[in-house]
Protein backbone atom coordinates (compact mmCIF):
# COMPACT_ATOMS: atom_id res chain seq x y z
CA UNK A 1 0.00 0.00 0.00
CA UNK A 2 2.37 2.54 0.97
CA UNK A 3 4.85 1.24 -1.89
CA UNK A 4 2.41 1.97 -4.72
CA UNK A 5 1.62 5.77 -2.81
CA UNK A 6 4.66 6.37 -3.04
CA UNK A 7 5.17 5.24 -6.49
CA UNK A 8 2.32 6.83 -7.64
CA UNK A 9 2.84 10.50 -6.76
CA UNK A 10 6.29 11.11 -8.08
CA UNK A 11 4.95 10.07 -11.08
CA UNK A 12 1.37 12.41 -11.22
CA UNK A 13 3.82 14.87 -10.16
CA UNK A 14 6.24 14.48 -13.40
CA UNK A 15 3.21 14.32 -15.60
CA UNK A 16 1.89 17.09 -13.79
CA UNK A 17 4.82 18.96 -14.59
CA UNK A 18 4.88 17.45 -18.39
CA UNK A 19 1.46 19.20 -19.07
CA UNK A 20 2.03 22.22 -17.83
CA UNK A 21 5.58 22.81 -19.96
CA UNK A 22 3.11 21.55 -23.09
CA UNK A 23 0.51 24.24 -21.75
CA UNK A 24 3.33 26.47 -21.61
CA UNK A 25 4.99 25.70 -25.26
CA UNK A 26 1.23 26.20 -26.46
CA UNK A 27 0.21 29.47 -25.18
CA UNK A 28 4.03 31.17 -26.28
CA UNK A 29 4.08 29.55 -29.68
CA UNK A 30 0.46 31.23 -30.06
CA UNK A 31 2.42 34.52 -28.72
CA UNK A 32 5.33 34.22 -31.21
CA UNK A 33 2.68 33.57 -34.33
CA UNK A 34 0.91 36.49 -33.66
CA UNK A 35 3.52 38.97 -33.31
CA UNK A 36 5.11 37.56 -36.22
CA UNK A 37 2.12 37.78 -38.57
CA UNK A 38 1.02 41.53 -37.04
CA UNK A 39 5.05 42.84 -37.41
CA UNK A 40 4.80 40.76 -41.17
CA UNK A 41 1.55 42.51 -41.78
CA UNK A 42 2.65 46.17 -41.03
CA UNK A 43 6.06 45.29 -42.85
CA UNK A 44 4.14 44.75 -46.35
CA UNK A 45 1.66 47.81 -45.68
CA UNK A 46 4.19 50.63 -44.03
CA UNK A 47 7.41 49.39 -45.29
CA UNK A 48 6.50 47.68 -49.18
CA UNK A 49 3.90 49.69 -49.56
CA UNK A 50 1.47 47.41 -50.24
CA UNK A 51 -2.46 48.75 -49.37
CA UNK A 52 -4.43 46.56 -47.88
CA UNK A 53 -8.06 45.32 -49.07
CA UNK A 54 -11.01 45.10 -47.12
CA UNK A 55 -10.45 41.46 -46.15
CA UNK A 56 -7.21 41.74 -45.16
CA UNK A 57 -8.78 44.39 -42.65
CA UNK A 58 -11.53 42.43 -41.26
CA UNK A 59 -8.10 39.55 -40.21
CA UNK A 60 -5.77 42.62 -38.90
CA UNK A 61 -9.05 43.44 -36.89
CA UNK A 62 -8.27 40.30 -35.14
CA UNK A 63 -4.65 39.52 -35.38
CA UNK A 64 -3.44 43.13 -33.61
CA UNK A 65 -5.49 42.33 -30.44
CA UNK A 66 -3.84 39.02 -30.46
CA UNK A 67 -0.44 40.25 -30.20
CA UNK A 68 -1.14 42.69 -27.64
CA UNK A 69 -3.90 40.31 -25.99
CA UNK A 70 -1.36 37.15 -25.69
CA UNK A 71 1.84 39.58 -24.06
CA UNK A 72 -0.72 41.29 -22.03
CA UNK A 73 -2.42 38.00 -20.65
CA UNK A 74 0.99 35.77 -20.12
CA UNK A 75 2.54 38.90 -17.96
CA UNK A 76 -0.69 39.06 -15.96
CA UNK A 77 -0.96 35.39 -15.83
CA UNK A 78 -4.52 35.26 -16.79
CA UNK A 79 -5.87 31.90 -16.68
CA UNK A 80 -8.44 32.99 -19.51
CA UNK A 81 -6.09 33.97 -21.62
CA UNK A 82 -6.55 30.85 -24.06
CA UNK A 83 -10.24 31.63 -24.23
CA UNK A 84 -9.85 35.25 -24.85
CA UNK A 85 -7.44 34.16 -28.04
CA UNK A 86 -9.97 31.76 -29.24
CA UNK A 87 -12.32 34.30 -29.30
CA UNK A 88 -10.08 36.29 -31.67
CA UNK A 89 -8.36 33.38 -33.31
CA UNK A 90 -11.55 31.69 -35.20
CA UNK A 91 -13.12 34.60 -36.38
CA UNK A 92 -9.85 35.46 -38.21
CA UNK A 93 -9.37 31.73 -39.56
CA UNK A 94 -12.62 31.93 -40.83
CA UNK A 95 -12.34 35.32 -42.16
CA UNK A 96 -8.79 34.52 -43.70
CA UNK A 97 -10.58 31.37 -45.19
CA UNK A 98 -12.87 32.88 -47.38
CA UNK A 99 -10.20 35.18 -48.11
CA UNK A 100 -8.31 32.28 -49.78
CA UNK A 101 -11.43 31.42 -51.68
CA UNK A 102 -12.35 34.46 -53.14
CA UNK A 103 -8.55 34.48 -54.45
CA UNK A 104 -7.98 30.75 -55.48
CA UNK A 105 -12.01 29.53 -56.40
CA UNK A 106 -13.27 31.35 -59.37
CA UNK A 107 -16.69 31.08 -57.99
CA UNK A 108 -16.38 32.97 -55.09
CA UNK A 109 -14.56 35.52 -56.87
CA UNK A 110 -18.45 36.71 -58.26
CA UNK A 111 -19.19 37.33 -54.47
CA UNK A 112 -16.20 39.39 -54.08
CA UNK A 113 -17.12 42.57 -51.22
CA UNK A 114 -14.22 45.29 -52.86
CA UNK A 115 -15.77 46.50 -55.08
CA UNK A 116 -14.28 49.75 -54.27
CA UNK A 117 -10.57 50.43 -53.29
CA UNK A 118 -7.73 47.44 -53.38
CA UNK A 119 -9.85 43.92 -55.07
CA UNK A 120 -9.44 40.97 -52.46
CA UNK A 121 -8.91 38.55 -55.41
CA UNK A 122 -5.77 39.70 -56.70
CA UNK A 123 -2.57 39.18 -54.46
CA UNK A 124 0.59 41.28 -53.97
CA UNK A 125 2.49 37.86 -52.79
CA UNK A 126 2.35 34.81 -55.01
CA UNK A 127 5.14 32.74 -53.19
CA UNK A 128 5.62 29.20 -55.22
CA UNK A 129 2.68 30.15 -57.66
CA UNK A 130 0.55 29.78 -55.24
CA UNK A 131 1.17 31.16 -51.21
CA UNK A 132 -0.69 34.31 -50.43
CA UNK A 133 -1.00 36.87 -47.27
CA UNK A 134 -4.42 35.29 -46.23
CA UNK A 135 -2.01 31.77 -46.40
CA UNK A 136 0.11 33.07 -44.07
CA UNK A 137 -2.57 34.58 -42.10
CA UNK A 138 -3.87 31.54 -42.43
CA UNK A 139 -1.57 29.39 -40.77
CA UNK A 140 -0.78 32.08 -37.83
CA UNK A 141 -4.35 31.85 -36.92
CA UNK A 142 -4.54 28.39 -36.98
CA UNK A 143 -1.34 27.95 -34.97
CA UNK A 144 -2.69 30.62 -32.40
CA UNK A 145 -5.32 28.47 -32.05
CA UNK A 146 -3.73 24.75 -31.65
CA UNK A 147 -1.65 26.49 -29.21
CA UNK A 148 -4.41 28.00 -27.16
CA UNK A 149 -6.50 24.57 -26.97
CA UNK A 150 -3.19 22.87 -25.70
CA UNK A 151 -3.25 25.42 -23.15
CA UNK A 152 -6.57 24.89 -22.29
CA UNK A 153 -6.64 21.19 -21.88
CA UNK A 154 -2.74 20.72 -20.59
CA UNK A 155 -2.95 23.97 -18.48
CA UNK A 156 -6.87 23.79 -16.57
CA UNK A 157 -4.73 24.40 -13.25
CA UNK A 158 -3.12 27.63 -14.69
CA UNK A 159 0.22 26.66 -12.88
CA UNK A 160 1.96 26.75 -16.85
CA UNK A 161 1.66 30.35 -15.96
CA UNK A 162 4.06 30.88 -13.70
CA UNK A 163 7.21 30.83 -15.32
CA UNK A 164 8.46 31.19 -19.33
CA UNK A 165 8.96 28.30 -21.58
CA UNK A 166 12.69 28.75 -21.73
CA UNK A 167 15.37 28.59 -18.58
CA UNK A 168 11.71 28.57 -16.59
CA UNK A 169 11.61 32.73 -16.46
CA UNK A 170 9.37 35.16 -15.24
CA UNK A 171 6.39 35.61 -18.07
CA UNK A 172 7.69 39.07 -18.70
CA UNK A 173 10.88 37.97 -19.79
CA UNK A 174 9.54 35.56 -21.36
CA UNK A 175 7.26 37.14 -23.44
CA UNK A 176 9.98 40.07 -24.27
CA UNK A 177 12.52 37.28 -25.46
CA UNK A 178 9.66 36.81 -27.76
CA UNK A 179 8.33 39.97 -29.04
CA UNK A 180 11.63 42.30 -28.70
CA UNK A 181 13.33 40.00 -31.69
CA UNK A 182 10.57 39.76 -33.95
CA UNK A 183 10.17 43.62 -33.97
CA UNK A 184 13.90 44.12 -34.02
CA UNK A 185 13.85 41.75 -36.53
CA UNK A 186 11.31 43.58 -39.37
CA UNK A 187 12.45 47.13 -37.91
CA UNK A 188 15.93 45.67 -39.02
CA UNK A 189 15.14 44.46 -42.75
CA UNK A 190 12.29 47.18 -42.96
CA UNK A 191 15.28 49.88 -42.82
CA UNK A 192 17.45 47.56 -45.20
CA UNK A 193 14.65 47.29 -48.22
CA UNK A 194 13.23 51.09 -46.87
CA UNK A 195 17.34 52.62 -48.49
CA UNK A 196 16.93 50.19 -51.45
CA UNK A 197 13.95 51.82 -52.10
CA UNK A 198 14.89 54.67 -53.08
CA UNK A 199 17.37 53.19 -55.67
CA UNK A 200 15.07 51.64 -57.48
CA UNK A 201 11.67 53.46 -56.83
CA UNK A 202 11.26 54.86 -60.54
CA UNK A 203 11.18 52.09 -63.07
CA UNK A 204 13.25 53.01 -65.90
CA UNK A 205 11.26 54.94 -69.23
CA UNK A 206 13.40 52.15 -71.39
CA UNK A 207 12.16 49.54 -69.52
CA UNK A 208 8.46 50.19 -69.89
CA UNK A 209 8.85 51.27 -73.92
CA UNK A 210 10.26 47.82 -74.52
CA UNK A 211 7.30 46.24 -72.95
CA UNK A 212 5.25 44.02 -75.70
CA UNK A 213 2.31 44.58 -74.54
CA UNK A 214 1.05 47.23 -75.45
CA UNK A 215 -2.57 46.16 -77.23
CA UNK A 216 -5.13 48.51 -77.02
CA UNK A 217 -7.72 48.51 -74.31
CA UNK A 218 -10.96 50.04 -74.52
CA UNK A 219 -12.20 53.37 -73.03
CA UNK A 220 -15.22 50.74 -71.65
CA UNK A 221 -12.51 49.09 -69.95
CA UNK A 222 -10.87 52.14 -68.16
CA UNK A 223 -13.82 53.56 -66.84
CA UNK A 224 -15.08 50.24 -65.41
CA UNK A 225 -11.89 49.83 -63.59
CA UNK A 226 -11.58 53.80 -62.45
CA UNK A 227 -14.96 53.06 -60.81
CA UNK A 228 -13.61 50.17 -59.10
CA UNK A 229 -10.57 51.60 -58.10
CA UNK A 230 -9.66 54.89 -58.40
CA UNK A 231 -13.08 56.63 -57.36
CA UNK A 232 -12.87 56.02 -53.97
CA UNK A 233 -10.11 58.15 -53.76
CA UNK A 234 -10.41 60.27 -56.48
CA UNK A 235 -14.29 60.74 -57.23
CA UNK A 236 -16.57 59.99 -59.90
CA UNK A 237 -14.61 60.87 -63.48
CA UNK A 238 -17.30 63.36 -64.59
CA UNK A 239 -16.75 65.28 -61.11
CA UNK A 240 -13.12 66.40 -61.97
CA UNK A 241 -11.06 64.33 -60.24
CA UNK A 242 -10.00 65.47 -56.93
CA UNK A 243 -6.32 64.85 -56.43
CA UNK A 244 -4.93 64.76 -60.05
CA UNK A 245 -3.56 68.10 -61.67
CA UNK A 246 -4.53 69.07 -65.30
CA UNK A 247 -0.75 70.73 -65.53
CA UNK A 248 0.50 67.22 -64.29
CA UNK A 249 -1.38 65.18 -66.91
CA UNK A 250 0.04 68.12 -69.51
CA UNK A 251 3.71 68.35 -68.39
CA UNK A 252 4.05 64.45 -68.75
CA UNK A 253 4.22 61.97 -71.57
CA UNK A 254 2.28 58.98 -71.38
CA UNK A 255 5.17 56.56 -70.65
CA UNK A 256 6.47 58.87 -68.04
CA UNK A 257 3.30 59.12 -66.69
CA UNK A 258 2.84 54.96 -67.13
CA UNK A 259 5.81 55.11 -64.76
CA UNK A 260 4.30 56.71 -62.53
CA UNK A 261 1.18 54.54 -61.92
CA UNK A 262 3.82 51.94 -61.64
CA UNK A 263 5.82 53.13 -58.65
CA UNK A 264 3.17 55.76 -56.74
CA UNK A 265 3.72 58.70 -54.85
CA UNK A 266 4.70 58.16 -51.18
CA UNK A 267 3.11 60.10 -48.67
CA UNK A 268 6.61 61.83 -47.79
CA UNK A 269 7.71 61.97 -51.21
CA UNK A 270 9.45 65.29 -52.37
CA UNK A 271 6.90 66.25 -54.82
CA UNK A 272 4.08 65.03 -52.95
CA UNK A 273 1.01 67.85 -52.89
CA UNK A 274 -1.81 66.43 -50.78
CA UNK A 275 -0.20 64.98 -47.69
CA UNK A 276 -1.48 61.69 -48.56
CA UNK A 277 0.03 58.85 -50.37
CA UNK A 278 -0.54 57.42 -54.31
CA UNK A 279 -0.43 53.74 -53.77
CA UNK A 280 1.67 51.78 -56.71
CA UNK A 281 -0.78 51.17 -59.54
CA UNK A 282 -3.61 52.83 -57.63
CA UNK A 283 -3.14 49.78 -55.48
CA UNK A 284 -4.37 47.02 -58.51
CA UNK A 285 -1.53 45.21 -59.34
CA UNK A 286 -2.92 43.56 -61.86
CA UNK A 287 -3.05 46.17 -64.50
CA UNK A 288 -1.55 45.32 -67.34
CA UNK A 289 0.42 48.78 -69.26
CA UNK A 290 -2.51 48.63 -72.05
CA UNK A 291 -5.03 49.31 -69.44
CA UNK A 292 -3.18 51.74 -67.66
CA UNK A 293 -2.01 53.56 -70.38
CA UNK A 294 -6.09 53.72 -71.66
CA UNK A 295 -7.24 55.09 -67.58
CA UNK A 296 -4.15 57.79 -68.78
CA UNK A 297 -6.43 58.79 -71.68
CA UNK A 298 -9.62 58.76 -69.51
CA UNK A 299 -7.74 61.09 -67.35
CA UNK A 300 -6.75 63.39 -70.21
CA UNK A 301 -9.99 63.68 -71.16
CA UNK A 302 -12.01 64.26 -67.93
CA UNK A 303 -8.70 66.84 -67.04
CA UNK A 304 -9.19 69.22 -70.38
C1 LIG B 1 -5.91 55.10 -51.71
C2 LIG B 1 -6.26 56.25 -52.48
C3 LIG B 1 -5.93 56.26 -53.96
C4 LIG B 1 -6.26 55.35 -54.92
C5 LIG B 1 -7.00 54.03 -54.74
C6 LIG B 1 -5.78 55.89 -56.17
N1 LIG B 1 -5.16 57.09 -55.96
FE1 LIG B 1 -4.28 58.25 -57.38
N2 LIG B 1 -3.68 59.53 -55.93
C7 LIG B 1 -4.03 59.47 -54.60
C8 LIG B 1 -3.50 60.63 -53.92
C9 LIG B 1 -3.67 60.93 -52.44
C10 LIG B 1 -2.82 61.39 -54.88
C11 LIG B 1 -2.10 62.72 -54.68
C12 LIG B 1 -0.66 62.47 -54.29
C13 LIG B 1 0.05 63.77 -54.01
O1 LIG B 1 -0.43 64.55 -53.19
O2 LIG B 1 1.11 64.00 -54.61
C14 LIG B 1 -2.94 60.67 -56.13
C15 LIG B 1 -2.38 61.09 -57.33
C16 LIG B 1 -2.64 60.53 -58.55
C17 LIG B 1 -2.12 61.03 -59.81
C18 LIG B 1 -1.15 62.20 -59.97
C19 LIG B 1 -1.89 63.50 -59.82
C20 LIG B 1 -0.98 64.69 -59.73
O3 LIG B 1 -1.46 65.79 -60.01
O4 LIG B 1 0.19 64.56 -59.34
C21 LIG B 1 -2.63 60.22 -60.79
C22 LIG B 1 -2.37 60.35 -62.28
C23 LIG B 1 -3.46 59.23 -60.15
N3 LIG B 1 -3.43 59.44 -58.79
C24 LIG B 1 -4.16 58.24 -60.81
C25 LIG B 1 -4.84 57.20 -60.15
C26 LIG B 1 -5.51 56.13 -60.84
C27 LIG B 1 -5.63 55.99 -62.36
C28 LIG B 1 -6.01 55.30 -59.90
C29 LIG B 1 -6.77 53.99 -60.08
C30 LIG B 1 -6.12 52.94 -60.82
C31 LIG B 1 -5.65 55.85 -58.60
N4 LIG B 1 -4.97 57.01 -58.81
C32 LIG B 1 -5.98 55.28 -57.40
C33 LIG B 1 -4.74 58.48 -53.99
C34 LIG B 1 -5.23 57.34 -54.63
Amino acid sequence: MTHTMTHAQPSSIVEASNRGALARWGIYTALAAAWVATAGSLYMSEVLGWVPCLWCWYQRIAMYPLALLLAFGLIVRDRSLPKYALMLAVPGLLAATYHILLQKVPFFARFEACRVGVPCSVDYLNWLGFITVPMLAWVAFAIVIAGSILALRAGADGAYLQAGPVLELSPTLSVGLVVIPVVLLFTLSGVLSGSQRTAEAQPSLEALSTTPSLERASDQEALRIYNQSCIGCHGPANAGMILVRPEFLRENSDLELLAFMRAGRAANAPDNFSGQAMPANGGRIDLTDAQILALIRLMREAKQ
